[in-house]
């Protein structure tokens, strides 16, 4: 993939996979990344880190914060990277939330649909604010999308539901339904790329929940390589 003229926008940019992704993007020589979150600090400090790695000249690394769960936030934040890059070529959809693992019979019910809310909603109100500013031509007098997202889905929304996955109901449903939404959305919108990526097993603070260290047969990746590759 050529990425010198790429506009990338990666969401949960500020820190585990999506900086490890912003980075890996950096080193292949892209020259526009914009990471979105909700903590403007953990922006600022994976902005510097980017930049800090070897990159195209022409690297720009910009931030705006954002909740996924609020349109007008993303609305605003797709505005600015639209206004500082011009037209958007990839989005990584990477927000993402898991709790601990609980039990569907024991799990305080708004806790186990906030997984809904954020990698279900949150992805779906991220790629609905993505759209309008995506690049996208004309072929035979139709609009075609020119844009990819990759939407970081996971295997435990595939894997059954054995002992050693017991309490991982939420996150699994939330993700397996994410994963759905975005093949859809690349049926229903001509030339729009749609890619589901599996991460494995990555210790982040969010991996670092769960105590159930059998699972994380990686360590976080100095970038990561399937990324760059
Ligand atoms: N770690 C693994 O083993 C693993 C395996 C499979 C899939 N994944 C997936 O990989 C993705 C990244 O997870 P991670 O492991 O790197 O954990 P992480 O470091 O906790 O990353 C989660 C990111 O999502 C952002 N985020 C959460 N809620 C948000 C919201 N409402 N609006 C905007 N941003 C929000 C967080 O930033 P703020 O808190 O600053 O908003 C944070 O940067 C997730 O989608 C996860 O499901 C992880």
């Amino acid at each position: 993939m050529k990425l010198s003229k790429s506009q990338i926008i990666i969401t949960g940019g500020g820190t585990g996979i999506g900086k490890q992704i912003a980075l890996s993007f950096a080193l292949a020589g892209a020259s526009n990344i914009g990471i979105l979150g909700r903590r403007e600090d953990v922006l600022l400090s994976a902005q510097k880190f980017i930049l800090a790695a070897p990159h195209a000249p022409e690297l720009q690394v910009s931030y705006a914060v954002a909740d996924t769960a609020d349109r007008a936030s993303l609305d605003n934040a797709f505005n600015k990277m639209h206004d500082r890059f011009g037209n958007l070529d990839i989005l990584v959809a990477n927000a993402g939330y898991c709790n601990n693992p609980m039990s569907i019979l024991d799990a305080d019910t708004d806790n186990w649909w906030n997984h809904l809310e954020v990698n279900v909603r949150g992805t779906f109100n991220t790629t609905r604010a993505f759209m309008p500013f995506s690049r996208s031509e004309e072929v035979d007098g139709k609009t075609s999308s020119k844009a990819t997202i990759l939407n970081i889905s996971s295997g435990v929304g595939h894997l059954p539901a054995t002992e050693q996955l017991q309490g991982m109901s939420a996150y699994a449903v939330s993700k397996i339904a994410a994963a759905k939404m975005i093949e859809y959305l690349g049926s229903e919108v001509p030339g729009l790329r749609v890619v589901n990526v599996q991460p494995g097993a990555i210790v982040s603070d969010m991996g670092s929940l769960d105590e159930r260290s059998f699972l994380y047969d990686d360590r976080m990746f100095e970038a990561c390589p399937w990324f760059y590759l």
